[in-house]
């Protein structure tokens, strides 16, 4: 899981914008900026996720480089001590992308700012096999929450019945899980969606020889009728 900051960072510090540097040339700047405040708060949810999953979080910055990491980590190790149960990592950015195609596995939560998280969790997509797999939920402390897939509307395969559903499908049980609470209902979603995956089916983007190639709808209602069972 990819705990991501979204409304702070470098995408939205100001100043921001088009220059001249002391040569005449022409620059563009923008400005990674965090406060206490906005790091505390998405320290929090991501201490509250790794505690119901597995207990262990991992703190991606450029704290060796960045004075907005160095506080960064400090304050994620400052709000540990509200979460005894969870086991807390740090690790630089440029390690944790090698370390996620290397051995994922040793990851259960990451939080990160806005921009690391943009790309690590792209790159994460690629572990399960397709941008096609990977559902997202947008959450801020009082909702309403937003919960859709990490991947855009597909264009280029558009109209062709092939894009793969599992994100969409999944996207629901986070709805559930982060959105109402509903942690049970979650669950036979996410059982529909391995137990598709483990009967073999699979769409194009995440087939391979050995597998039963179907299509997105043929896909989608396999899916649904185990979560209707
Ligand atoms: N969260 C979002 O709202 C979001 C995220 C990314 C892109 N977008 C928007 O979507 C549009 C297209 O953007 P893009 O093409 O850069 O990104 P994209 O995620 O739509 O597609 C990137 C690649 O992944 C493939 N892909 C995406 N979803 C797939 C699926 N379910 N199954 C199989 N393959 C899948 C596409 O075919 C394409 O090759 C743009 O308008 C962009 O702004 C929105």
């Amino acid at each position: 899981m990819v705990v991501r900051e979204l409304t702070g960072g470098i995408y939205f510090g100001k100043p921001r914008g088009f220059g001249t540097n002391d040569k005449g040339e022409e620059t563009g700047f923008n400005t990674e900026i965090y406060s206490v405040a906005e790091i505390d708060r998405i320290a929090r949810v991501a201490f509250e996720v790794a505690r119901k999953r597995g207990g262990k979080l991992c703190s991606v910055d450029k704290a060796n480089v960045l004075e907005a990491s160095m506080l960064w980590r400090k304050r994620v190790t400052a709000i540990a001590s509200e979460f005894p149960d969870v086991e807390l990592s740090h690790m630089y950015v440029d390690n944790a992308a090698m370390q996620l195609v290397r051995n994922p596995k040793q990851f259960d939560t990451i939080v990160t700012n806005n921009i690391f998280g943009d790309i690590l969790s792209d790159e994460a997509s690629m572990i399960t096999g397709s941008i096609g797999m990977l559902p997202s939920a947008s959450v801020g402390e009082s909702g309403p929450g937003l919960f859709e897939p990490i991947h855009g509307s597909a264009p280029d395969i558009a109209g062709q019945d092939k894009a793969n559903p599992l994100a969409t499908i999944l996207s629901a049980a986070m709805l559930l899980k982060y959105g109402l609470g509903v942690e049970s209902a979650a669950k036979r979603i996410e059982a529909a969606v391995t137990e598709t995956l483990d009967n073999g089916f699979r769409t194009g983007d995440i087939h391979s020889p050995g597998t039963l190639h179907c299509s997105l709808l043929a896909h989608q209602s396999r899916v649904l009728r185990l979560f209707d069972k």
